[in-house]
């Protein structure tokens, strides 16, 4: 937390269309603080898609990479490409593919080098699910223990759910990225969003960026959606 963001918004464009990701995100220059970009748009769409869609913004690349350590190894350094702000890893991996990526952020940084977070727990797992593959739960136990991991193992943050951000702050401290997905506002309807939060709460709670989509992108005016909450996270 010690460089707070300017603007903390970094809004997820799920659209498979490149043509009206492009317009989007050009409607939200200025208004938002990054664009994240996943992997269904990099799958469909490819590298020179990405640069085209995010026009200089900062760029989230959620590819959640998940392999030996070599593969990821060289999977972060073909992303450097694209010079991500970040880029996502599933801490599933282990320590000694985090340490390889961390390791291929350092080698392949351009003017700057991208952050890694990663993914510890996916939201869509519960306890039953967690135990059919073999993991330790309880689910909030195995968010920590990948959390310290992913510490541990030179990754730059990770992604949660802002109800545990508070606790998460606690346990890794302050130099360490929490991304958090899952916010609303007033009366936006939850979506399939179980687990959700308003972005002063989650940013007060000791979010650093906050990934938001529908509630912008489906908004009648997504710039103008974007700046409400920014100016109601800065609200003194
Ligand atoms: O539209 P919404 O605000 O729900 O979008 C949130 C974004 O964050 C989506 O791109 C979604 O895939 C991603 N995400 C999430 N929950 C997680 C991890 C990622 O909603 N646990």
């Amino acid at each position: 937390m010690s460089d707070k963001p300017a603007n903390p918004i970094l809004c997820a464009i799920d659209l498979a269309d490149p043509a009206k990701a492009k317009t989007l995100v050009r409607e939200l220059k200025g208004a938002v603080g990054g664009i994240k970009l996943g992997l269904e748009f990099f799958t469909a769409n490819g590298p020179r898609a990405v640069r085209d869609v995010a026009q200089g913004l900062p760029l989230f690349l959620d590819l959640k990479l998940h392999d030996i350590p070599n593969t990821v190894s060289g999977a972060v350094k073909a992303a450097a490409a694209l010079e991500p702000t970040f880029l996502t890893v599933h801490c599933g991996g282990g320590r000694a593919m985090m340490q390889a990526a961390a390791e291929a952020a350092k080698q392949a940084a351009r003017k700057t080098r991208m952050k890694l977070l990663g993914v510890t727990v996916l939201t869509s797992l519960d306890e039953r699910d967690l135990d059919s593959v073999g993991q330790k739960g309880p689910t909030g136990e195995q968010v920590k223990r990948l959390a310290l991991l992913a510490k541990e193992s030179g990754l730059d943050g990770i992604i949660c759910s802002p109800h545990e951000v508070a606790e998460l702050r606690q346990l890794v401290g302050t130099d360490f990225l929490l991304v958090v997905p899952g916010i609303r506002v007033g009366s936006l309807g939850h979506g399939d969003q179980k687990r959700v939060m308003g972005p002063r709460d989650a940013v007060q709670a000791g979010a650093d960026y906050l990934v938001i989509g529908r509630p912008i992108t489906g908004s009648p005016s997504p710039p103008a959606a974007a700046r409400a909450m920014l100016a109601e996270i800065r609200k003194p």
